[in-house]
């Protein structure tokens, strides 16, 4: 099925209509007819940075008059796009054209002379507009209409999922609800952005970007916003070859490792953030942990934060699930219902623990995909065949190397959908030997298990390691539980839909959203001990018609 276009991968979403009908940006006319040519990843993220670098993120008053406030600003310069949102507060993004707007902008704003408290100055991209003189209401057609940046309720989705035609439809309609939007894409790239100009004050030549779930296609409203600090551009320029006969070195402090020379750094950074940093609050240095990182709340966008430094792997991890993300359109559809299952089943969890991650369970996706006939998504070595020298990447000694240029992956033959494919997703990792085998995306098959973890699957460019390694036992055990009856219910369910106008649960509306179905007593978990009696119990009497074993009654 084609994507419509706000069905687009948020990565790659094109600039909006504003753009074309403003004169200003190269974003290409919307439903153009000619195939779109991929991004690369690099593409994406350098697009996006550039948008960003000429916004300004501004609190303003919620009775804001939209045609001012936009008059206003464009005595700055023109604006190529803008929109308004609610978080703690309101607020608006504007994108202008060029970015001397910006510090046409900068150098006409003031810092705040407050009564009782004292302000720290700093100059940023994080303004408030305060109204001259008292309020007065705008003509009510002409105030700001705030854009929605949250996830759908589970009534909404309740409702959504129940009058959708197909499974397939469901999953649709789920990734539609749940998958960024391009003003939440905007926002994430602009928090980076405004971040980055706060660790400019000590790191001139850094890059914040964004990596995780915001950028690699597989994203949903209300995910966290992963940073990485990049100083490469710093090391750069220290190692330029020297010219003649010397050899000129900055001078600097030098520390026994890698770890501790992050950890100092975002230390500095932490504590700079939460002394100075204009919107960000509680943050939290939390060094000791495998990966270094600060945790703080932008409180303007909504977003929870980690800023990691020293961690380009996962960057390259980032653009690994976009390619794969990209390829095909049934991949962030079955993702996302993956997700949306094991977090409405509990098996997945914000806090850490000994829980599958949202991570892990894409590999496995992934590898599902690789396994189906003809395969959907290649495997990692094909994606590293295809490249050029120019895609060659070694990163702290691990050769990650990828095809940027999708458009020369051939897509996929294989035509199944997305109904067939969740069903045997379950069906597959239902009777998985994990016991012996661990997953592998490099090759694109199982492969004996190097240790005894009990879920092994292998880190796609560390190879040695497990990204799975947190996972105990009897976590496992309730992905295997829950997958088996995922897969009975939905088979159960075969050719067997209530009609719309009964409103009763049924496909995905039933695994995910137990909890809100008006009518009828439910359960939070699927009962896994008694749909496994009632299994029992239809295998033994069939005939025993006036019982009702039908799989959504038995769940609900
Ligand atoms: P969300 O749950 O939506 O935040 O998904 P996410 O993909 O952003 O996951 P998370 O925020 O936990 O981690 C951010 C990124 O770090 C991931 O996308 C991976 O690239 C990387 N990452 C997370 N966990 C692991 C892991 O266990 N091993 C490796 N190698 N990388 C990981
Ligand atoms: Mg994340």
């Amino acid at each position: 099925a084609e994507l419509r276009r706000d069905e687009q991968p948020s990565g790659s979403v094109e600039t909006g209509d504003g753009a074309a009908s403003r004169g200003c940006g190269a974003a290409p006319a919307p439903g153009s007819k000619d195939k779109p040519s991929k991004k690369t990843f690099s593409e994406v993220q350098e697009e996006r940075r550039e948008q960003a670098q000429r916004s300004v993120l501004i609190h303003c008053p919620n009775t804001v008059s939209e045609k001012k406030f936009l008059k206003y600003l464009s005595q700055h310069g023109p604006i190529h796009t803008h929109f308004f949102y609610e978080s703690f507060g309101f607020y608006a993004v504007v994108e202008f054209c060029q970015k001397d707007s910006v510090d046409s902008l900068l150098n006409r704003t003031q810092t705040p002379a407050t009564g009782t408290e004292a302000a720290i100055p700093f100059r940023s991209r994080f303004l408030y507009l305060k109204p001259k003189g008292p309020s007065s209401h705008a003509a009510k057609q002409s105030l700001a209409r705030s854009s929605n940046h949250l996830p759908p309720s589970k009534r909404k989705l309740f409702e959504l999922l129940c009058s959708a035609e197909s499974v397939d439809d469901q999953l649709n309609t789920l990734l539609k609800e749940f998958q960024l939007t391009e003003e939440n894409t905007r926002l994430r790239y602009l928090t980076c952005s405004l971040i980055e100009d706060i660790a400019a004050a000590y790191f001139p030549e850094c890059t914040i970007r964004p990596f995780g779930s915001s950028v690699n296609t597989f994203g949903k409203l209300g995910c966290d916003l992963d940073m990485f600090l990049d100083l490469d551009e710093t090391r750069r320029l220290s190692t330029q070859k020297s010219r003649g006969n010397f050899l000129m070195e900055f001078q600097v402090k030098n520390v026994p490792s890698e770890r501790i020379a992050t950890q100092k750094i975002l230390s500095v950074l932490g504590e700079f953030l939460d002394h100075v940093g204009p919107g960000c609050v509680g943050v939290q240095k939390i060094l000791n942990a495998r990966c270094p990182l600060v945790r703080f709340s932008h409180q303007a966008s909504g977003f929870q934060c980690d800023l990691t430094t020293n961690n380009r792997i996962a960057l390259k991890s980032s653009e690994l699930l976009y390619i794969y993300g990209t390829l095909d359109t049934r991949v962030r559809a079955l993702v996302c219902s993956v997700r949306c299952w094991a977090r409405a089943l509990s098996l997945t969890s914000s806090i850490p623990g000994a829980w599958i991650t949202n991570f892990s369970l894409t590999m496995m996706v992934i590898f599902f995909l690789q396994q189906r006939s003809p395969p959907i998504l290649p495997t990692l070595d094909t994606l590293r065949a295809s490249a050029d020298e120019e895609d060659k990447c070694i990163i702290e000694g691990n050769n990650c190397t990828l095809v940027r240029d999708l458009n020369k992956i051939k897509p996929s033959e294989n035509t199944e959908t997305l109904e067939l494919l969740l069903k045997e997703f379950f069906e597959y990792f239902g009777n998985f030997a994990f016991n012996k085998n661990s997953i592998n995306i490099r090759q694109g098959r199982e492969q004996n298990k190097p240790d005894s973890s009990p879920l092994h699957i292998q880190n796609p460019f560390e190879t040695s390691l497990n990204v799975s390694k947190n996972v105990n036992q009897s976590q496992l055990q309730r992905f295997v539980d829950l997958a088996r009856e995922s897969a009975w219910f939905l088979q159960q369910e075969d050719g067997d839909r209530p009609s719309p106008s009964s409103r009763q649960p049924w496909g995905l509306a039933a695994l995910l959203l137990q909890t809100v179905a008006p009518s009828k007593r439910v359960q939070k978990k699927l009962p896994s001990e008694r749909i496994k009696s009632l299994l029992e119990s239809v295998k033994s009497n069939s005939t025993q018609s006036s019982t009702n074993t039908s799989g959504k009654q038995a769940l609900s």
